[in-house]
């Protein structure tokens, strides 16, 4: 695990933005997982300015979301589809055929999970995934449980989940009660992760994750054993 502990978030979006630059610069037809929730809205900024001032080129990317809401439309502005499309997709010169989030309208959601999973296999994994935290150590929607679930998933969210993410909805009984995520199998098959966690808030799980006991309560200490984990965080540990 490589840490860099960086001043603000604009310094931490800055690296993240450069990593993945350089990754999509040395292989054009990377296959990046991405991230929706506050966390990675800096880098996709200047990602959508590298990409404006031609230093970068996502025309041949593919790129596979962590997880969808169950319930909302692709055209609901609470769907991360939408938020992909608004701060990312439709800023940078990638094929939108090209980006896959899991369709939380899917009439057969197990169906839907195991298409997901497929297809993310299909396309040849991961090359780089960028993750975020949340503040009960969830990585994508992988909620603290008794097991690290392997493939992409339905679940039932969690209260603090549902209560932290209220925040973009009009009340907190919008929120929707599940989701669409990939497992955490598929997370740590990626080849590189980018971790990133601003904000004192997080401090407290984000010690747990890196520096605790490797639990399914605190899902994203598995990251510990990933051989390519970088951590761009503003928080000091
Ligand atoms: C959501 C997403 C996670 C994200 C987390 C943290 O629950 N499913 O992928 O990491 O929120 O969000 P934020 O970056 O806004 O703190």
């Amino acid at each position: 695990m490589v840490i860099h502990k960086v001043k603000t978030y604009r310094n931490m979006s800055k690296k993240a933005a450069n990593i993945i630059t350089a990754q999509v610069i040395t292989n054009p037809a990377s296959v990046l997982g991405l991230a929706t929730g506050s966390t990675p809205v800096g880098t996709y900024e200047l990602l959508a300015e590298y990409c404006e001032n031609g230093d970068v080129d996502f025309t041949n990317v593919k790129t596979v979301n962590l997880d969808e809401y169950y319930g909302l439309d692709a055209n609901d502005e609470q769907s991360y589809r939408y938020f992909m499309n608004k701060h990312l997709f439709e800023k940078i010169n990638i094929d939108i055929r090209n980006t896959h989030v899991p369709n939380g309208r899917a009439d057969n959601i197990d169906e839907e999970c195991r298409r997901y999973e497929q297809l993310i296999s299909s396309l040849g994994g991961i090359d780089l995934q960028l993750l975020g935290i949340g503040h009960n150590g969830h990585i994508g929607f992988n909620e603290p449980g008794d097991s690290f679930p392997k493939e992409t998933h339905c679940v039932d969210l969690g209260e603090s989940t549902i209560k932290a993410n209220s925040r973009f909805f009009n009340s907190i009984d919008e929120v929707p009660k599940k989701a669409i995520t990939m497992g955490i199998g598929t997370i740590m098959k990626a080849k590189r992760i980018i971790l990133l966690a601003s904000g004192e808030d997080k401090k407290e799980i984000l010690k747990k994750a890196l520096f605790g006991p490797i639990t399914p309560s605190v899902p994203a200490s598995i990251l510990q054993l990933h051989n390519n984990l970088t951590v761009i965080t503003t928080i000091d540990l």
